[in-house]
């Protein structure tokens, strides 16, 4: 991708401008930014995935000040009826469940893929919304069918409603108010107060941007990181010659307080082990997710990874699925293309090593990816 290229997509704007100018920072509206949109998934087949038990679901209705809140999955004669106003369903991650819109996201390939977490649909019947909230996520709110009249502000007050099932604000204080037609887009960074409100049936996709946590990336990586841990055998041990006679037997000595703060502290300075834990971690597929094994066909005419499959790289190695390689040379260079490209062509593949050819072989037995053009 051209990252100074103007795009319709962004309202004319580059990539580059877009990250600079918006990106975590301030609201877009774009209008038409996919002129000519029209739903990939109509309301039933929309619904149908929301009642498949791998599929993340909700519902949500609204009467007056009530709000309910049902997860999925949700069977279809469970749900009100298409003329009730106030109801919306929302389905996560249906970029994992369907080619075509996974394909949506890739006109978003200029923000890092490590940041990516999934294409949202929701449908409405009039008047449906999850109601004025606010999210740590940047995202992109794309107009699919009908019409949804946004409101949004700054998060004066992040107070949220008692009593209410879902996370609902207080005291919301629009600033803005627009209407968005299909095609149109809404792009909101993390923290911006907004409500959504269907003005006859409409459906809306959301390509949502995580912002991960630091105490979730501690965690996350702290574990990874202790279990690739394994005990060397000319390693240190605690050794106190000049501990001296103690009165007080209970105490935790200093020293051994000492001893081990360096020993963590050395653990943590290997930014090698951090990295790849790092790199397994944000390469996971969402719990959800299972690949179907290949058959096997050959790759030699070039290959696409799984819409499923989360790929990504550093220096030194590549990630996949929340697995670790070590790749140099020009095996990395065709990694780190695959990774971003999501594809190989033929000549990659002429290209390629004995060992790359024969881990890509092995991802796709594992269903990780596919022959080009075999679907
Ligand atoms: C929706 O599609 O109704 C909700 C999207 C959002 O506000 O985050
Ligand atoms: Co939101």
């Amino acid at each position: 991708m051209d990252i100074d290229e103007a795009l319709p997509l962004l309202g004319g704007l580059s990539p580059a401008q877009f990250m600079r100018r918006h990106w975590h920072k301030k609201p877009l509206l774009i209008r038409q930014a996919v002129p000519g949109m029209q739903p990939l998934l109509d309301r039933g087949e929309l619904f149908a995935l929301a009642e498949r038990e791998e599929v993340e679901s909700r519902l949500i209705v609204r009467k007056g000040e009530d709000w309910t809140l049902r997860r999925g999955p949700l069977a279809r004669r469970s749900l009100p009826k298409i003329s009730q106003p106030g109801w919306t369903v929302l389905v996560q991650g249906v970029d994992l469940h369907d080619d075509a819109v996974h394909a949506l996201l890739a006109p978003f390939r200029f923000v890092p893929e490590a940041r990516l977490d999934d294409l949202m649909i929701s449908w409405a019947s009039d008047g449906g919304g999850v109601g004025p909230h606010f999210d740590s996520y940047d995202v992109f709110l794309l107009q699919a069918q009908g019409r949804r009249r946004w409101r949004i502000g700054r998060l004066a007050d992040p107070q949220l409603q008692p009593d209410v099932p879902l996370k609902i604000l207080t005291n919301f204080e629009p600033e803005q108010e627009w209407v968005l037609e299909p095609g149109d887009m809404l792009y909101l960074p993390p923290g911006w107060a907004h409500d959504g409100v269907a003005e006859g049936e409409c459906m809306t996709y959301s390509v949502g941007f995580r912002s991960p946590q630091r105490t979730e990336l501690v965690k996350e990586v702290m574990v990874r990181t202790l279990e690739a841990l394994e005990p060397d055998e000319d390693e240190p041990i605690y050794r106190d010659p000049k501990q001296p006679a103690t009165g007080t037997p209970g105490a935790v000595p200093a020293a051994l307080q000492a001893f081990a703060a360096d020993a963590v502290e050395q653990l943590l300075k290997d930014r090698e082990l951090l990295h790849v834990a790092l790199g397994e971690y944000l390469s996971e597929p969402k719990p959800q997710v299972w690949f179907d094994p290949g058959e096997e066909q050959p790759l030699d005419g070039g290959l696409v990874l799984d819409r499923r499959t989360r790929m990504l790289y550093d220096e030194r190695h590549v990630y996949i699925n929340g697995e670790s390689w070590r790749a140099g040379g020009r095996d990395a260079k065709l990694m780190r293309k695959l990774a971003d490209e999501r594809a190989l062509d033929a000549r990659d593949w002429a290209r390629a090593s004995e060992e790359a050819r024969e881990l890509l072989t092995r991802w796709a037995d594992d269903g990780w990816l596919h022959p080009r053009g075999a679907d």
